[in-house]
């Protein structure tokens, strides 16, 4: 039977609600808590002009313009401070964080590290990190075996990271290292997930109890070993080498080292495995491997249809407006970047760049995500490879993650068609 243009259209739009509800499953098994804020920031958001204020949690912010502002409002809104991930994060690492995190040592560190990754340098700097391990696993995948790409995207940003920052792991005693063992990367990733975790039930307040500050300083320690050698040897293309070079003392250097290990594995492995999914579930795969230039449109639809960050918080160090609401200091913003990227719809390829949410996904302004360039490159690099194999491929079983900060599939078996 021959199908027609809008028998096709109809098969794809059920194919987009599925989609999008399969979206909600895995954000609802993870993280209740993010999915509840999610849905309440969808359904008052729009009525209420972007921006209201709910008892006990702050003013809640859904308008793409909105966010922009109050990410580029430096003047009043602060994230160190109740509501703010530096917060969160002096609290585990030190009252250094203060100044490294939003003060004049931000700034600097900002500067000059400007050209660690670039639009430019990303694609060159994935590369030989991913090459090896995503050939051996679409080897399989062509020969008919099934693909975990959540346990590969787990991997391969571990492998990123320990990259970045110039880390020695996982040589044991013997200081040998099998190349394809995927086992110290994964290892990264489990502690970076069991620290990030510790942040979960932060939506009310983040002030953390002796106990959690504890186990985060553990959790720190153990991601860290590897630091201070590195610290004193990386070269001066890594992380560490740079902040060596700007005079950074060792136990900040640790500090920018735990937060890269948890800021670029989570999110980047989550928009992996969902973009993979996405692309399966609204049966655009078909486009993509017909044309692989549709790729880097792929990217950004995975980036804003998952939005991994789905919340950044602020605290208001100055009395001001958001909106048409006024907002004291003291105040918690929370800024629900999943919703404002959502607005613009389900995911399509075919959708041309939206200027109003730009790339909220990654944030905006001073703190605009260090690693977006390394990201995006990850992300095309897996999406590009499967999509050369020129067979479209579809999920055959799923799992989403439970009790994670960031929304992701623990488990998801793709075939090739
Ligand atoms: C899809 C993957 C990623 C997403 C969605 C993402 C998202 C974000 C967002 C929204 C922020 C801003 C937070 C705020 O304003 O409070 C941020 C900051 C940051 N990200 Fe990413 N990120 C990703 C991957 C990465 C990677 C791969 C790295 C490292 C290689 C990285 C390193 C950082 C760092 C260091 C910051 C702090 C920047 C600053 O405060 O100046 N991220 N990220």
């Amino acid at each position: 039977m021959l199908l027609t243009d809008s028998d096709v259209g109809a098969g794809r739009s059920a194919a987009a609600r599925r989609a999008r509800l399969r979206e909600q499953v895995l954000i609802t098994a993870a993280n209740p808590g993010l999915s509840a804020l999610l849905a309440v920031g969808r359904t008052l958001g729009p009525r209420r002009g972007g921006v209201l204020r709910v008892p006990r949690l702050g003013v809640v912010v859904t308008d793409p313009v909105l966010i922009r502002g109050v990410l580029t409002d430096y003047g009043s809104m602060s994230l160190l401070g109740e509501g703010g991930v530096g917060h969160l994060w002096a609290q585990v690492l030190g009252e250094w964080v203060y100044d490294a995190f939003d003060g004049p040592g931000h700034v600097s560190l900002r500067q000059r590290s400007r050209d660690l990754f670039t639009e430019a340098n990303a694609a060159g700097i994935v590369a030989p990190v991913f090459d090896a391990p995503v050939a051996r696993a679409l080897t399989r995948l062509e020969k008919g075996y099934v693909l975990d790409v959540a346990a590969l995207a787990r991997e391969l940003v571990g492998r990123m990271v320990v990259h970045l920052l110039g880390l020695r792991v996982g040589s044991g005693r013997s200081g040998f290292l099998d190349p394809a063992d995927p086992s110290p990367y994964l290892e990264v990733y489990a502690t970076g997930e069991r620290l990030a975790s510790l942040a979960l039930g932060t939506q009310a307040s983040t002030e953390l109890n002796g106990r959690t500050v504890a186990q985060a300083r553990t959790l720190v320690a153990e991601l860290t070993r590897d630091v201070p050698t590195a610290f004193q040897h990386a070269p001066t293309s890594t992380l560490l080498g740079r902040c060596r070079e700007m005079g950074l003392r060792e136990h900040e250097a640790t500090g920018l080292a735990t937060l890269m290990l948890v800021a670029g594995t989570e999110t980047a492995a989550s928009a992996m495995g969902r973009t993979v999914a996405l692309l399966a579930d609204t049966g655009q795969v078909q486009d993509v491997v017909a044309d692989p230039a549709l790729v880097e449109a792929a990217v950004r639809e995975g980036l804003r249809v998952s939005t991994p960050a789905a919340v950044i918080g602020r605290h208001v160090v100055r009395d001001t407006v958001v909106g048409h609401l006024a907002v004291r200091a003291g105040e918690r913003v929370v800024l629900l970047t999943h919703v404002a990227d959502n607005l613009a719809g389900g995911f399509d390829v075919r959708r041309p760049y939206d200027p109003s949410t730009r790339q909220l996904w990654f944030g905006a302004g001073r703190h605009l995500c260090l690693g977006a360039p390394v990201a995006r490159a990850e992300l095309a690099h897996l999406l590009g490879a499967l999509a050369a194999t020129g067979r479209p491929w579809r999920v055959r079983r799923r799992a989403p993650s439970r009790r994670a900060l960031v929304p992701a599939y623990h488990r998801l078996e793709i075939v090739l068609r």
